[in-house]
């Protein structure tokens, strides 16, 4: 008996956070089935599973933005039900989601500080103190010396990371959970985040939760990977076991057959998008390339690069300053959206949140919508009609839906991502332009929405695609035009399509 209590008390000494057959449903949607997981002290924990396997919902749980319906869990051997965010972050447990929640007009200390306890001076704001003791922090925690007067809209998207991680670490947190971090950021930046972390967990102690879909960022960062399955557990893995083979059978409860598309020549081809000359005051100059019908074009480049900025360029968003497009012969002029649109343009952005959903519609008016918008007679709008095209597309991209007049905001958010790619595919356009096509999506979706590209070039449908994954453009594309400071490169073909090519022109 002694033997078991010692046990017992080893055990939840060991465990930060202890989390116990865990349900949670939404309406007829059982997110989390009996999920149980221990998080020890000073390590950082993987959590990984396909699109709607519940991480999230883990995780919002977790950080009280939500309760659970069953299950309970224990907090430093203690019973831990917090009553919301802020209970949470008091006693050391906080989150960072998807995206990255900033006052872009404020200093990084303001960002740092603010809240229902940032410190002032009778009525006003410690400015003065709080840029102190914004320095000491960021040494403190990231052995960095900054400015902290920067409004935080001016630093990159790492620089923010980290601030918001500052902020946490500042309320003393003892268990950082991190959604999908990386999923704005560069490589480098993704290394600077990283290191931070591991730096973090070793001299401060700091334990974190590591939501995300990039087996190699999993296996690099974790010390442990749990992973879900249709809100249930389904692996654990510690590092000396990490396999990419391994990881992506337990997330897809399959192997996962990943097709490389034979880069194809194409020389003969009609060109159905042309670029002449194109400039954008200070994103990018004197671009020129012309893209086949038939063939998948892709856009490659770190962040900064103008890769982004060409894309949207395309639709509209911004139109170039200078040269002109040419789409089937025609030259558009100054383009915008609605004459891309007209011309077969389909458009998937790179920001989901801001550009793409359309939060206060439901799924089948968000996936329907461009069809709607371009038919003349509103009044013959027939939901019905929509709710069958929600339909064919769910079972061709696999979006996990349970009802198509739910309001978009309740899928999770690669099955959004899903959904906004299939607002576009139901158009069957002539051109489709791609930015970031697969941003937050799982790595069985990955390989789909890669064969429903190819099926869609087959049958000769112009695709071009900006991607910050090299892996991705290489899997998909038959020409990758490489972009640096604003410039093209070079545009790699057939046998010089390499990962190494890749890299080498858009660093040097
Ligand atoms: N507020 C909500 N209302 C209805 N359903 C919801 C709500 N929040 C989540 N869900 C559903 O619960 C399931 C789990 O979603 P969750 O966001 O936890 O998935 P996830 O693993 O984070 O996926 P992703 O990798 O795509 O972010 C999904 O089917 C989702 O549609
Ligand atoms: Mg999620």
């Amino acid at each position: 008996m002694r033997h078991r209590l010692l046990d017992e008390k080893e055990s939840v000494l060991q465990s930060l956070l202890s989390v116990q057959n865990i349900s949670k449903h939404f309406g007829n949607i059982h997110a989390l089935r009996n999920v149980s997981l221990d998080i020890s002290p000073k390590k950082i924990i993987g959590l990984a599973g396909e699109n709607g396997a519940g991480k999230s919902t883990l995780v919002r749980i977790i950080c009280g933005a939500i309760p659970c319906d069953s299950g309970e869990m224990k907090y430093q051997g203690r019973p831990y039900k917090p009553h919301d965010v802020s209970d949470a972050e008091s006693l050391g447990i906080s989150v960072f989601h998807q995206e990255i929640p900033i006052c872009p007009h404020l200093s990084i200390a303001a960002n740092v500080f603010l809240g229902p306890t940032i410190p002032s001076l009778r009525i006003r704001p410690d400015w003065k103190f709080m840029n102190n003791r914004c320095i000491e922090l960021y040494k403190k925690f990231l052995d960095e010396d900054i400015d902290p007067t920067i409004p935080i809209g001016e630093c990159s998207a790492a620089e923010q990371q980290l601030a918001l991680l500052v902020r946490v670490l500042s309320r003393n947190a003892k268990l950082v959970i991190l959604d999908e971090p990386t999923t704005a950021l560069s490589a480098p930046e993704v290394e600077r985040l990283f290191d931070s972390i591991k730096r973090l967990r070793d001299e401060q102690g700091i334990g974190f939760i590591f939501v995300s879909h990039l087996l190699d960022e999993l296996m690099e960062l974790s010390d442990e990977v749990f992973v879900l399955r249709d809100g249930e557990n389904v692996g654990h893995l510690y590092k000396a076991e990490f396999s990419a083979k391994e990881l992506s059978r337990l997330i897809a409860g399959r192997s996962i057959d990943v097709q490389h598309r034979s880069a194809k020549g194409f020389a003969e081809a009609e060109i159905t998008l042309e670029a002449r000359s194109v400039s954008l005051s200070k994103s990018y100059e004197d671009i020129s390339f012309s893209v086949h019908k038939g063939e998948v074009f892709g856009i490659a480049g770190l962040q900064g690069s103008g890769r982004s900025e060409v894309i949207s360029s395309l639709f509209g968003l911004p139109p170039p300053d200078k040269g002109s497009v040419i789409i089937q012969g025609n030259d558009l002029g100054r383009i915008t959206i609605s004459k891309a649109i007209t011309a077969g343009v389909g458009y998937l952005p790179e920001d989901r949140k801001t550009k793409g959903i359309f939060p206060d519609l439901n799924i089948a008016k968000n996936i329907g919508i461009v069809s709607i918008a371009q038919s003349r007679d509103l009044t013959s709008y027939n939901e019905e009609e929509y709710i069958k095209l929600v339909d064919t597309m769910a079972g061709k991209l696999s979006i996990k839906i349970s009802n198509p007049k739910d309001y978009i905001s309740t899928l999770s958010g690669g099955n959004q991502q899903k959904a906004m790619l299939a607002r576009w595919l139901a158009l069957s356009p002539s051109i489709l332009v791609l930015n970031e096509p697969t941003r937050g999506v799982d790595i069985g979706a990955k390989s789909e929405i890669a064969k429903i590209i190819s099926d869609m070039a087959e049958a000769g449908c112009t695709i071009i695609i900006a991607s910050s994954e090299m892996e991705e453009l290489l899997l998909m594309c038959d020409r990758i035009m490489v972009m640096n400071r604003g410039r093209a490169r070079i545009i790699l073909e057939k046998e010089s399509l390499t990962r190494e090519n890749l890299f080498f022109y858009a660093m040097s």
